[in-house]
């Protein structure tokens, strides 16, 4: 498997110092509230689970299942998502948690779909930003790391459904996705 990689960006440790700040922040941020962290799943298993235990709030966590990408490595720009929610987001102060922002087309969409249950505030928590292949306007509120122009896999981001359990992020071979 770590033959596949380039570099490691962010190693462990380095992800979890990043991770304590944003826990920190969103402590602060949201003292005296109980928000509602809903993890894009898949690729937000980990970066969730990790920055839920440095939230020192009486949280809610939930997940909603999206996808886009198939076993592309890059995003069909059809954004699919389980619109059943069995849970209640009216009136709950809600963040986002995802894996990476890349195209922006996954966070937007889901970001227009949660806004319209009337939430009390909603934002987004994203551990990675690929700012360079953005196609449309949207930017985390929470940024662990930017990072390059590579496919990213490690710590819950795949390609194929592989390499989420490595605990670094790293740059993936492009012979392996191309
Ligand atoms: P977007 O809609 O293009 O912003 O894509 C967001 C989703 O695509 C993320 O939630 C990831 O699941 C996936 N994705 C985007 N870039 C990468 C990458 O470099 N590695 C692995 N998954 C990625
Ligand atoms: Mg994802």
């Amino acid at each position: 498997m770590k033959d596949d990689l380039k570099n490691v960006l962010f190693s462990e440790d380095e992800i979890k110092q990043r991770v304590g700040q944003l826990g920190a922040r969103i402590t602060h941020d949201y003292a005296g509230a109980s928000p509602l962290l809903l993890g894009v799943l898949k690729g937000s298993f980990i970066f969730l689970a990790d920055l839920a235990r440095t939230i020192e709030l009486n949280c809610e966590i939930r997940f909603i299942a999206v996808s886009s990408y198939g076993l592309a490595s890059f995003t069909s720009g059809r954004v699919e998502f389980d619109s059943n929610l069995d849970f209640e987001i009216a009136r709950r102060h809600v963040i986002l948690i995802e894996d990476i922002l890349d195209s922006g087309e996954t966070l937007t969409a889901l970001r227009s779909f949660i806004s319209g249950y009337c939430p009390a505030s909603l934002k987004i928590c994203s551990m990675l930003d690929k700012p360079a292949r953005r196609k449309v306007p949207i930017s985390a509120d929470y940024l662990g790391f930017e990072c390059p122009d590579e496919f990213i896999v490690g710590y819950g981001l795949d390609y194929a459904e592989r390499y989420r359990n490595l605990p670094y992020i790293a740059s993936l071979k492009p012979e392996i996705y191309t």
